[in-house]
């Protein structure tokens, strides 16, 4: 009866309480969930910065819960390209250029790897002389350490090594089709990766996260299941051929002494001397009695040449002979080779009318006296193996 009572006269008193705790209730959902939400946004954001590259996918909305939870967890690893400078992930046109793997399902071949220490290992294919395989390992901590991942590594045959032991460096990109942008995400080491006998094989532990191959809507996975990967193989050879500039400026014979005999008889363009060595290399001297170009007619032209044809620097004094007092005519000349047939020299070296005047000394007997004093010059060494 008390009871009965009481809940009549409680009646309209307990509507109220009732719509009372409902907005309390409300109330503090609302402020509860509120920093829930803000770490949501957080994580979506810190998720938007870490994988540039998959903007497309986070904006599809199609992620899996786990994802995120896997990812927040794994952020580490995630952020791998921020750990190491040295490996870049990216997003190509271009298909793989060594080799490419695909699954008719991913999801299959998760299951029949199991039974194979978790790795599908390709058909070898031969990249610089060299026999590789493509390892994949397309479950969770297989090889150890790898955690949500999928794992991608190469392997040399080591048939080569064993037979001829040397060091291989090849460049290596990760490679795997992203269907819905109809590209590959890449993921490549700057540098070239080292091997030998006792490391044969190098991959990367962390190439994606296995959940990007479970949702279709990341696009790694198509065609009801199918995936695709691939790797370009670099081998890099060192160079064979090379070169040593150096300059030399203690010449060894420096001067060289030319008589050109029956000056005013001569009638062909140009003469050149016997070659002569100077600092150890080959020489010649060119001269246009009646000049060349612009000279021709009124100066002598005069010109160091390389026997071997050596282009470089060059710094040299061109002479004519007073052969009455002891002293010469000289110009000098320094650089390149300006003169692509004659090399270093003047078209306009002595103008003639000063040879012909005896009173001079430079023409005697029907002969000039040429001379040149090689200062220094620049010298390139080849090598090969
Ligand atoms: C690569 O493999 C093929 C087929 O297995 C073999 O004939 C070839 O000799 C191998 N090449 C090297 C460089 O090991
Ligand atoms: C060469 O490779 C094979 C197959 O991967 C392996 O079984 C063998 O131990 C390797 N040999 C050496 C000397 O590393
Ligand atoms: C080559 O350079 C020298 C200066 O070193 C200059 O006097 C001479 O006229 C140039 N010769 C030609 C053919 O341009």
């Amino acid at each position: 009866m008390y009871t009965e009572e009481k809940k009549k006269k409680t009646n309209y008193g307990s509507i109220f309480v009732y719509c009372f705790f409902c907005f309390v209730l409300v109330v503090e959902v609302a402020r509860f969930a509120k920093p829930y939400y803000k770490n949501l946004q957080n994580l979506m954001e810190t998720v938007e910065v870490v994988e540039e590259g998959f903007l497309d996918v986070e904006n599809s909305g199609k992620l899996p819960c786990h994802f995120l939870r896997s990812r927040s967890a794994s952020t580490p690893a995630r952020t791998h390209e921020k750990l190491s400078t040295q490996i870049r992930q990216e997003i190509r046109e271009r298909p793989p250029t060594s080799y490419c793997v695909k699954f008719e399902s991913f999801a299959t071949m998760q299951k029949l790897v199991k039974s194979n220490g978790d790795v599908y290992e390709s058909r070898p294919f031969t990249i610089g002389g060299y026999n590789w395989t493509l390892l994949i390992y397309p479950n969770e901590n297989k090889p150890q350490g790898s955690g949500g991942y999928v794992s991608l590594y190469v392997k040399i045959d080591n048939s080569t090594l064993i037979a001829n032991p040397r060091d291989v460096y090849a460049e290596i990109t990760f490679l795997t089709y992203k269907s819905t942008i109809d590209k590959y995400h890449i993921l490549k080491e700057t540098d070239a990766q080292r091997f030998h006998l006792f490391r044969q094989q190098w991959g990367q532990l962390n190439f994606l996260e296995i959940g990007y191959y479970r949702d279709p809507g990341a696009g790694f996975i198509f065609n009801g299941g199918q995936s695709v990967f691939g790797v370009d193989i670099f081998v890099t050879t060192p160079f064979n051929e090379w070169e040593v500039v150096s300059y030399e400026q203690n010449i060894r014979d420096p001067v060289f002494n030319w008589k050109f005999t029956k000056f005013s008889t001569r009638d062909l363009d140009y003469y050149t001397s016997g070659s002569f060595s100077s600092g150890g290399r080959n020489w010649v001297l060119k001269v246009y009695p009646n000049g060349v170009g612009s000279a021709m007619g009124n100066s002598l032209s005069l010109f160091l040449l390389s026997a071997s044809n050596e282009k470089g620097y060059v710094q040299a004094k061109l002479r004519i002979i007073d052969q009455i007092r002891s002293n010469h005519f000289e110009k000098q000349v320094e650089g390149w080779p300006n003169a692509t047939e004659n090399g270093w020299g003047l078209d306009k070296f002595i103008p003639l009318a000063e040879i012909r005047d005896t009173t001079k000394g430079f023409l005697v007997d029907d002969a000039l006296k040429v001379e040149v004093e090689i200062l220094s010059f620049s010298k390139t060494d080849s090598f090969s193996n």
